[in-house]
């Protein structure tokens, strides 16, 4: 992926070394990465080690420490569940299960096509709502699992 695009590599470059000769920096430039790419792809990881000549090990054990790094391409839909209280007793997961059934996967996961992700996450502040699910940030409320059908069709449209 990043060895056929130069402005990529370029902008990864920079990356490298504008942290590697900073000690303790690794955490930094691993941010500044996936703030480029939406995570860190493997070849970034591999071009990080030889550049700054960090062990790849090194920079796996950290990305996989810290829950916020993402180590594959986020999906183009990304949908996510709010699970607070308000919203799981207003039945959040049966709406997870209606996206599960629709997108056949599992929470947490991302279609085989890259298409659609589903996160559980907490209290998103609008209660008021319940249930609450958002869409690459867009807020849907008082979703009921009979509305996920068209919803998922009215994100997808125009792509077929
Ligand atoms: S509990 Fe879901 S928005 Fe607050």
């Amino acid at each position: 992926m990043l060895e056929n695009d130069n402005a990529s590599t370029h902008n990864l470059d920079a990356i490298i070394d504008k942290w590697k000769d900073v000690k303790g920096s690794l955490v930094m430039m691993l941010h500044a990465v996936q703030n480029e790419y939406g995570y860190v792809p493997r070849e970034a990881a591999m071009r990080i080690s030889q550049r700054a000549g960090i062990h790849l090990a090194k920079i796996y054990e950290v990305l996989t420490f810290y829950h916020f790094f993402k180590l594959n391409a986020p999906a183009k839909y990304q949908i996510s569940v709010c699970t607070g209280t308000a919203c799981y007793l207003k039945g959040a997961d049966n709406v997870i299960k209606e996206l599960e059934h629709e997108l056949g996967l599992k929470a947490g996961e991302t279609t085989s096509d890259g298409k659609f992700s589903v996160a559980a996450l907490r209290c998103l502040g609008c209660c008021v709502l319940a249930p609450v699910m958002t869409i690459n940030g867009k807020i849907y409320g008082q979703v009921k699992p009979a509305d996920i059908p068209s919803i998922l069709r009215e994100v997808s449209k125009g792509e077929e």
